[in-house]
Formats: C-alpha cells, sequence, structure tokens
C-alpha cells in the first residue's frame, strides 16, 4: 500500500523553495508515478477557457483538451467529485488515450473553493484504486493546495 502521508509531506517540502504550478505538478506526477504500483499513466489536466487542458503527467501522450462533462475527468471536474472507475470500458463516455488503461481514478483540485483542475491516474488493471487509495490522494491533492501558487 502507498504511503500516502508520506507522499504528501514530500510535495508540501518540494514546494517550499518554489511554489509555482509547472514545478510543483511535474514533481507531483513523478513522485505518484513512482510511488505507486501498476499505473500508466499519472498526470494534471488543469481548466483553461473553460475545459480542461492537459498539464505535467508521466505516462504516454495524452489527449490534450477535454470539455466539462466529457470524459472521466470531465465528469469528476463538472460535479465537483472525485470519481474512482473500477472498468474504464463501462463508463460511458470515457475518453481513452491508451488502450492499455483499465481503471481510473480522478481528484479536483481547487483554488479559493473553485475546481482549477484534476489530479488523473489510470492503470491497466482492473479495479486498481481501493477506497484507501481514494483517501489517500485525497489528502494528497489537499496538500498540493495548501501549498501550490497558479499565477
Ligand atoms: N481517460 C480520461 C482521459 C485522460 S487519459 O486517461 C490520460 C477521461 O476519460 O477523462
Amino acid at each position: 500500500m502507498t504511503d500516502y502521508n508520506l507522499l504528501a509531506d514530500q510535495i508540501k517540502s518540494l514546494a517550499e523553495d518554489e511554489p509555482n504550478f509547472i514545478p510543483v505538478l511535474s514533481n507531483a506526477s513523478a513522485l505518484i508515478y513512482d510511488a505507486m504500483e501498476d499505473l500508466n499513466w499519472a498526470g494534471f489536466y488543469l481548466m483553461n477557457k473553460g475545459s480542461l487542458l492537459l498539464g505535467p503527467f508521466q505516462g504516454k501522450v495524452a489527449c490534450i483538451r477535454i470539455a466539462l462533462g466529457k470524459g472521466v475527468c470531465g465528469t469528476a471536474a463538472g460535479n465537483d467529485e472525485t470519481l474512482v472507475v473500477p472498468n474504464v470500458h463501462e463508463f460511458t463516455g470515457h475518453i481513452a488515450c491508451d488502450c492499455a488503461s483499465n481503471s481510473e481514478i480522478v481528484v479536483p483540485i481547487h483554488n479559493d473553493g473553485k475546481v482549477v483542475g484534476v489530479l488523473d491516474i489510470d492503470s491497466p488493471k482492473l479495479n486498481r484504486f481501493s477506497e484507501d487509495d481514494k483517501l489517500g490522494l485525497e489528502k494528497f491533492v489537499k496538500a498540493l493546495e495548501e501549498v501550490i501558487t497558479f499565477e
């Protein structure tokens, strides 16, 4: 099981000297990709001109823009809720960037109370993300929200 408390501490200390979102999210995607087993993609989509724009990530090339309400990312951002999808092939509207993906978790990120993006993680394993992963990743995103600056 991933140590999400350690991950949250690591991202806080990495952001101490430089809280700008580009290095912080780049390092956050690297931390997650390295610390969690059975992943094929981990990264961020950020709100830009009313839709989600691809941000820092680890994994194969991914789609660049996702409309709110579309796919797992756009649905999680639009409804402002974490989505755990045990089998992406059963999620209507799932956007397949890497055909190796079988399960996915998306956690919204906030700034000043508004959704400013999402953390998106994909796995080739069905049902990869447990309730503990959900709680741990929400904690990790809270830590990110506390330290990051978006200007
Ligand atoms: N599967 C996502 C699209 C992004 S890729 O997984 C990196 C979705 O349905 O929103």
